[in-house]
């Protein structure tokens, strides 16, 4: 069997620019076709990356793709993602998997009827600094896990995105948008979640856009845009979260992580590289060497080349559909726990992916 891997893109907005270009640098992906609802789209990407422009039938029936990346809108992710199971694609989807855990529980349950697998973004993980942060971790720098903090908040994506309504409708909200890189890179570093509390509100039930080409336009907000979260981890730590589209500026940093001889500042998880600072009990913060590939450039759908490397290889992936989903379980959790004034048990178990050194040959991704 050829050693790349078949791969249709559906959906050609926003972030695809970003897949196009960084998978370039991984020979395993054969880009055998990209898709979009709006054709325009996809042929004005296609020119862009000198990839070819297709319908999404002819992507779904063409027998020499094997995995569907679904760079579309939240709500389009699950239905997209069925599709693909039936045409008997693998799939990997941008974040969240699903923009509830009921639907995301549904597509689990069919990738595996159906023995296919599902990945998802965010593959930031993978980065080399938080490969790094987690190989301190389990080196025990830190010693015991205690805790730590998650934060993103912002005054809210209208203000860049030329269509921002969807991180408003159901589906959206900072939660959902952001928390995927936050709660995968601590299950990273500390492993699964067992339960959450949290409170989840709504300032402002309209906003105004002010990117181009839509500015003053008024949008309605269907989500609470400001979530102040706790999850207790299985490993016994304690992370409190604020994830918000609601604050104009703050001082938190992304990551902090505690331990009983350490603390350690992990950086953006947005992003793969950037300075992982640790700070032994007693002593001052010092920046680390990034010990791992990968810190130095965007390499989103780096989880979609270890997925194919994983195909080949009959390995299991890292950015995978176990860990997607409880991800998805986890920050439904905040909403149920606002919602009911209860502490939530999460019910999936996922494991930490292997550390991805392991798949690494000369420092870059292989079997
Ligand atoms: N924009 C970013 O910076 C960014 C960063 C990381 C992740 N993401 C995630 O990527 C996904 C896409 O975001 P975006 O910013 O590119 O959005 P976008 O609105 O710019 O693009 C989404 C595209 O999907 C297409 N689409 C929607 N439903 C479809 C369907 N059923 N079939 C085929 N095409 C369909 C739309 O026509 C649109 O072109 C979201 O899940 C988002 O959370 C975005």
């Amino acid at each position: 069997m050829d050693e790349k891997v078949g791969i249709g893109i559906i959906g050609c907005g926003n972030i695809s620019g970003a897949y196009l270009k960084a998978m370039a640098s991984f020979p395993v992906l054969d880009i055998r076709g990209i898709a979009d609802l709006n054709d325009d789209l996809a042929t004005a990407r296609a020119a862009e990356f000198n990839v070819t422009a297709r319908d999404i039938a002819a992507l779904f029936a063409d027998p020499d793709i094997e995995v569907i990346v679904n760079l579309t809108v939240p709500k389009a992710h699950v239905t997209v993602a069925l599709q693909a199971l039936d045409a008997g694609k693998h799939t990997y989807s941008e974040k969240p998997l699903g923009i509830n855990f009921a639907e995301g529980k549904r597509l689990a349950e069919a990738a595996k009827a159906k023995s296919l697998r599902i990945g998802a973004a965010p593959d930031t993980f993978l980065g080399g600094s938080h490969q790094t942060a987690r190989e301190l971790i389990d080196q025990g720098v830190i010693g015991q896990p205690v805790g730590g903090t998650a934060t993103f908040m912002c005054p809210g994506h209208e203000r860049w995105h030329p269509n921002p309504d969807f991180y408003y409708e159901v589906g959206g909200g900072p939660m959902l948008d952001m928390g995927p890189y936050y709660i995968t890179d601590l299950v990273n570093l500390f492993g699964p979640v067992s339960q959450v509390a949290g409170f989840a509100i709504t300032p402002r039930t309209e906003r105004t856009i002010t990117s181009e080409p839509r500015n003053g336009q008024r949008i309605p907000v269907q989500v609470p845009t400001h979530v102040a979260g706790v999850m207790a981890f299985a490993n016994g730590a304690v992370v409190q979260i604020g994830m918000s589209f609601d604050v104009a500026g703050h001082r938190h940093v992304p990551l902090e992580v505690y331990g009983t001889e350490g603390t350690l500042i992990v950086p953006d998880p947005n992003n793969f590289g950037g300075e992982v600072e640790l700070l032994r009990k007693g002593g001052a913060f010092e920046v680390q060497e990034t010990t791992q590939p990968y810190a130095d450039g965007n390499y989103r759908s780096i989880g979609v080349a270890d997925l194919a490397h994983a195909i080949r290889s009959n390995r299991p992936h890292r950015a995978n559909g176990s860990l997607a989903l409880h991800v998805l379980e986890v920050m439904e959790a905040f909403q149920t726990a606002s919602d009911t004034g209860r502490t939530i048990t999460i019910t999936t178990a996922t494991e930490r992916p292997d550390a991805l050194s392991s798949s690494l040959i000369d420092g870059r991704l292989a079997r």
